[in-house]
């Protein structure tokens, strides 16, 4: 990950936010690799429940943990802990939204989707977005590993999720964004 600044440059994170419908959210969401909390705050922001930021790099939950006490919210919970070999770490179908942002290059998006799909409720939503698969994009994992919408499609139906929409991003020009649904 780049400076949390530099990070932040290549995209409207309240602007995604919206445009994968999280405005007015009630229930509780599970962030998936929290990074510097760019997501976070502005989720907490708009959901009514909790939100559960999860991360494996302490210095990661250590700079979300900063922000939400900055920005004084209360319903924010920001946990160390590798999603992939222990789970979440929250009761089956207890989440109503799941946030799968710049996350399913990683070994496993089967797994990680099978687990979405575990813990949110029947009608609950998921959101991906990740970097174009392009050269031109200024950030992004390699394209060898830099998932498509497709392939990310794929997966979630394999993991018993249902495809939604394919949603265009407000203020991200370097970004694909979709919505996910368990039934
Ligand atoms: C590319 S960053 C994206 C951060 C954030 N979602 C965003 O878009 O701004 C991916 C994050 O996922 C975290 N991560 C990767 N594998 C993880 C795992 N197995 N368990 C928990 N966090 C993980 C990394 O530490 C990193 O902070």
């Amino acid at each position: 990950m780049p400076a949390a600044e530099q990070w932040e440059s290549y995209f409207d994170a309240a602007g995604i936010l919206e445009s994968l419908g999280c405005r007015h959210w009630s229930g509780d969401a599970v962030e998936f690799g929290c990074g510097y909390g760019t997501f976070t705050i502005p989720a907490a922001q708009r959901i009514l429940g909790t939100v559960y930021a999860l991360d494996i790099d302490p210095l990661m939950v250590a700079a979300t943990a900063a922000r939400v006490s900055q920005a004084g919210l209360r319903n924010v919970i920001v946990e160390k802990r590798d999603f992939v070999m222990e789970g979440c770490g929250r009761e089956p179908q207890s989440a109503s939204l799941a946030l799968l942002f710049n996350i399913l290059h990683i070994e496993g998006p089967v797994a990680l989707l099978k687990e979405t799909h575990r813990v949110l409720r029947p009608g609950g939503l998921a959101g991906v977005i990740h970097w174009n698969y392009d050269v031109r994009t200024p950030r992004g994992p390699p394209l060898n590993i830099r998932p498509r919408p497709e392939q990310c499609r794929a997966w979630a139906e394999e993991a018993g999720l249902i495809w939604v929409q394919d949603a265009g991003l407000t203020g991200a020009p370097w970004h694909w964004g979709m919505v996910l649904k368990r039934l």
